[in-house]
């Protein structure tokens, strides 16, 4: 490496599609001569990879932006001029507004054109020369024709032996608080041939466990290689799970909707499958569920819960909850708690309903004051927590399974995951770091788990 060589800072913020998007720039610039930094300090680009689902991780792009031009205005002294792009959900929602309100930033990029950036950073570059001090306002968020998919380069690098794979984007649930649909366009599943090809690559660069990612992941569809079926997301799994390399498959997140007898069946004989589902539910009332334009009702979700632990006696179960859309009486909130204690999730992320512009609900009127979603949630995250230490405590004295990812912090230890995604340590080999072995969980110590490998 030299002198020379340019750095690019990528922040990513929200859910894991955008840290899939932010890995993806980062090999796509790697052509153009960048390498990735994790100081921003010694960046000359920095992009901020936003997310839009609520008000406050939006506004936190704006802040962070203030520090960005103190990078830049920091390293004119060094003789080079930081470039700033703004990417992902919040670019997709507010585009030229991002120029608007700072207008130092030289690209503005939405989750579906990111793979314009190499040449965008050239004009970008172009427009800046008269004038470095001034960023280039270059706005790309149109939801062009072609994919993306077919226009970024391959893999080329990967933390650690756990990866994410995109397989599914967008969604077309419309959920009335949600600005998914409107920020990553309509539901689109990859080829199934790329989705592989890119496994295979994933595999080699040493992968063991693939997450497969989707807004709706459980929409995925797609015609089988060979061009005689459609094949689902399960078809997809099962298919995953014959290259012997790949020890575990996850997928995430999914819709209660579109869960079909496949999917509960792929858990009762997919040995690679993990016992882990994250489905989100959002509420526990009816009257909210349909207000909310989910189209279930609890006790839809309560059966589908039955069935999974029918299929997979091991399963757990982790959600999504939004307390305080509007309309929530004290009473819908029971219901809600009600639910959580008959399903007891392992893990939970309950937020606010923070109203988003140009959503459905964000211009009803019975609106829930703040203190009282603060409340709301205040119980709720008591709760949720108490059944995420119960969860671990259960495993307590048990035998599972365990896919060593890296070195621990103490000297002689090793981390690994769980099939629930718990972090377990053990004191081991830095040489069992990509396999799976069986760990006796011997202690919880806050939400890490202890434990000693059995020999097999
Ligand atoms: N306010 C609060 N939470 C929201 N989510 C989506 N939109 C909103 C909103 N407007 C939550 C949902 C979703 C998760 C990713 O974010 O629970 O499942
Ligand atoms: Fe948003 Fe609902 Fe689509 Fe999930 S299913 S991305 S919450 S609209």
């Amino acid at each position: 490496m030299t002198q020379n060589q340019k750095k690019v800072y990528i922040k990513s913020y929200g859910c894991q599609m955008n840290v899939y998007d932010s890995d993806r720039m980062g090999d796509a610039l790697l052509d153009k001569g960048y390498q990735k930094t994790e100081n921003p300090d010694e960046a000359n680009l920095i992009i901020l990879n936003t997310c839009h689902i609520r008000e406050k991780a939006s506004e936190k792009v704006y802040s962070d932006l203030g520090r960005a031009l103190v990078h830049r205005q920091n390293s004119f002294d060094m003789g080079k001029r930081v470039f700033i792009a703004v990417t992902g959900c919040v670019a997709q929602a507010e585009g030229r507004e991002i120029v608007r309100r700072a207008p130092y930033v030289d690209i503005v990029l939405g989750p579906q054109t990111y793979h314009h950036l190499p040449e965008m950073l050239e004009k970008a570059a172009n427009v800046v020369l008269e004038n470095p001090k001034k960023g280039a306002g270059l706005v790309y968020t149109d939801f062009p024709l072609e994919s993306k998919f077919d226009f970024l380069p391959e893999i080329y690098e990967v933390q650690g032996v756990a990866a994410f794979l995109s397989v599914q984007e967008g969604c077309d649930k419309m959920c009335t608080f949600c600005v998914v649909p409107y920020t990553r366009g309509a539901e689109y599943s990859r080829p199934i041939n790329d989705i592989l090809k890119e496994a295979e690559r994933l595999i080699v660069l040493g992968v063991k466990e693939i997450t497969l990612l989707g807004q709706n992941v459980t929409a995925f569809h797609g015609m089988s290689p060979d061009g005689t079926k459609e094949w689902s997301l399960a078809d997809l799994i099962d298919r995953l799970s014959l290259y012997p390399e790949i020890q575990r498959i996850r997928y995430v997140t999914s819709h209660p909707r579109d869960m079909e007898q496949d999917i509960i069946e792929a858990h009762r004989h997919n040995k690679k499958l993990m016992p882990y589902l994250h489905l989100p539910v959002q509420s526990g009332s009816d009257r909210i569920l349909k207000a909310m334009n989910r189209k279930y009702t609890s006790s839809d979700y309560l059966n589908l819960v039955q069935q999974f632990q029918d299929a997979c006696p091991d399963i757990a179960f982790a959600t999504d909850i939004i307390v305080g859309f509007p309309g929530e009486t004290d009473e819908d909130f029971e219901d809600t708690m009600k639910l959580i204690e008959k399903v007891k999730f392992c893990t939970a992320y309950s937020f606010k309903y923070s109203p988003r512009p140009g959503t459905p609900a964000a211009t009803i009127e019975t609106q829930v004051p703040e203190d009282v979603k603060d409340q709301r949630l205040y119980r709720l995250q008591a709760l949720l927590n108490q059944q995420q230490i119960d969860f671990n405590e259960s495993i307590v004295g048990k035998t599972i399974s365990v896919l060593f990812e890296k070195p621990g912090k103490h000297p002689g230890q090793i981390v690994g995951r769980s099939p629930y995604l718990q972090p377990i340590h053990v004191i081991g080999s830095k040489e069992l770091i990509g396999q799976t072995k069986q760990v006796k969980i011997t202690s919880r110590e806050g939400f890490s788990m202890m434990g000693v490998l059995v020999n097999e």
